[in-house]
């Protein structure tokens, strides 16, 4: 294993999810996504910015013609809660109408951020809207949220990388790794 760095300074030691692990999982959801959407309009929206690095492994392990767009959320809370009360920031460049809509996610917690863009994207007109979320934390589930493609289940800790942040950082390591509680708990 290459050496870690000071990107890896914050994280528990051991690597809960690693990149060439990541990566094949995100094969073989591409290679599913790809069987179901034959003969579809698919757009796939990135939610920004957690899903960023997920969502550029994913979309080119696809192979059909698809639109991409994004949209950035933003829920109130703190840190390492999320509130529910959803705001959007950036919404998508074009209309979904009569399209089937893909939304990626990093990680479903409570699930509250995305049941509040199931229902926002279900009232413009979509043929049908799916969930694929890298990682889900089903103990946390405060509302019946349907993930359609999950990457991993994991349990509940904060983790960091491959695109999830703790304050903004983190998001570069190529691996997914539990915060050191003590980072967020000063
Ligand atoms: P939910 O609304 O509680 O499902 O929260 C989803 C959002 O909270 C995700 O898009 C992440 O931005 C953030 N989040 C939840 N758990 C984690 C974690 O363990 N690490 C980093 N971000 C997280
Ligand atoms: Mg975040």
């Amino acid at each position: 294993m290459k050496a870690k760095g000071l990107l890896y300074r914050d994280v528990e030691e051991q690597v809960l999810l690693g990149a060439e692990q990541i990566k094949k999982r995100v094969a073989e959801i591409g290679v599913q996504i790809t069987a179901d959407y034959q003969g579809k309009e698919l757009v796939m929206i990135g939610i920004l910015k957690g899903a960023v690095v997920f969502f550029s492994d994913l979309v080119r392990q696809i192979d059909l013609p698809l639109a991409i767009d994004f949209m950035a959320i933003s829920s109130y809370g703190s840190a390492t809660k999320s509130s529910g009360v959803v705001r959007i920031l950036k919404d998508l460049d074009h209309d979904i109408v009569d399209k089937h809509v893909l939304v990626v996610e990093d990680i479903i917690d409570t699930g509250l951020t995305l049941s509040f863009l199931h229902s926002n994207l279900l009232s413009r007109g979509a043929a049908s809207i799916r969930i694929c979320a890298l990682l889900d934390k089903p103990d946390r589930r405060l509302v019946n949220l349907a993930c359609d493609y999950t990457g991993f289940s994991i349990p509940d800790a904060f983790v960091v990388g491959y695109g999830l942040d703790y304050n903004e950082l983190y998001r570069n390591m190529p691996d997914i790794c539990v915060l050191k509680p003590e980072i967020y708990q000063q």
